[in-house]
């Protein structure tokens, strides 16, 4: 059932140049991105967009709302829980994306009840044919990722967010009337993308990483798009090794969690190929106190490998999809990392696959 290997997550890890062929299949047209319920003009009446979602699809939102902005769309991304009782401005022109893999979680079905209520109009980008969130919203669209059995989110993270890159040029373009800047390039890397993720895991020094830097304190740091993973990659590592780990970006380190670090608290920088200088200084900071750095970065960012102490090597690419790519590598980390701990990788203890209750 598991295909040979020791547990589910592991399996689903491997399995993500297949999953996200199948995300990706029959989409990409040659010079555009063809989604089947949303033909060019589908978005032209939205002036905003809103994500909700929690926990790994949270982060999938977070890279999301960069994304659209960086394209001129305005968007930003809620905790779902908070979203249902603190909820922002939303009206007729707002577009309520509720990223859930399940379909199921309580807190996200509400906010989408919540965003419906003042008038939204809501898509659901999930996983599951025929769930209550593909249900309850206006439109849904699926990732297609396959059933994902690991109670951590791994093979669906990666599908979430190469659909909100479909997803994200449609409106890109319905909204500003304009293309992105690059939009073939990015294009023509996103088709490539499966081979590029296996690539990443058949090269991966993951598991020699994960035996040398397990320690009682873990930071991930990024910039930009960088941070989602961060954040996804700390949650993950808690998650499943029960040992501590933060995610946050980069910048914010002088603001307090430095007080933290010591030799004895491995630093991942999550480098997705721009804010190179800025991540560089962060760095300092943390060897300045004896920590160890590991960069998750593409081979051409050669400044920030010298400085690290290792590096996670992945696949040169467009920009905006290294952040798939980074975080399959601190998936890998987090996995061996529980598995020399002993840990019951596929149902940690406390957590749910689906968490339906508020
Ligand atoms: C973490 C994890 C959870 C889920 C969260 C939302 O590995 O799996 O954080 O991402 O419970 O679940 P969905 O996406 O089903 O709404």
């Amino acid at each position: 059932e598991k295909g040979g290997y020791d547990h589910y997550m592991l399996k689903e890890i491997q399995e993500q140049p297949t999953s996200l062929r199948q995300t990706l299949e029959g989409r990409i047209r040659e010079e555009s991105v063809s989604l089947e319920s949303f033909p060019p003009g589908s978005f032209t009446d939205v002036s905003t967009v809103q994500f909700v979602a929690c926990g790994t699809s949270y982060h999938a939102g977070l890279y999301g709302s960069h994304l659209l902005s960086e394209g001129g769309v305005p968007a930003t991304t809620h905790l779902a829980s908070e979203y249902a009782v603190y909820p922002p401005p939303i009206d007729e022109d707002t577009l309520v994306i509720a990223v859930t893999q399940s379909g199921e979680t309580a807190d996200t079905l509400e906010a989408l009840r919540v965003a419906k209520e003042h008038g939204a109009r809501t898509l659901a980008i999930t996983n599951v044919v025929g769930s209550t969130a593909a249900r309850e919203s206006d439109d849904a669209l699926l990732i297609r990722a396959g059933p994902e059995i690991g109670v951590a989110a791994t093979k669906t993270f990666s599908s979430q967010v190469a659909t909100l890159l479909l997803v994200a040029n449609r409106l890109i373009e319905d909204v500003t009337g304009e293309l992105l800047d690059g939009h073939l390039d990015r294009l023509e890397s996103l088709r490539s993308l499966p081979s590029f993720v296996q690539t990443g895991l058949d090269t991966s020094q993951a598991p020699a990483v994960a035996d040398q830097y397990l320690s009682d304190g873990h930071f991930f740091i990024g910039r930009g798009n960088g941070v989602p993973v961060a954040l996804e990659a700390a949650l993950k590592f808690k998650e499943i090794t029960y040992e501590h780990a933060e995610g946050f970006p980069a910048g914010e380190l002088k603001h307090g969690p430095l007080a933290l670090v010591t030799a004895d608290t491995p630093v991942f920088v999550v480098c997705t190929g721009r804010d190179a200088s800025k991540l560089e200084s962060a760095i300092r900071e943390v060897q300045t106190r004896g920590a160890p750095v590991i960069a998750v970065a593409p081979r051409s960012m050669s400044d920030i490998i010298d400085t690290a102490d290792e590096t996670l090597t992945v696949p040169a690419t467009h920009p905006d999809l290294v952040p798939i790519l980074a975080n399959v590598q601190l998936q890998l980390v987090a996995y061996h990392a529980a598995a020399k701990l002993d840990r019951a990788i596929d149902k940690p203890r406390n957590l749910a696959k689906s968490v339906t209750v508020e």
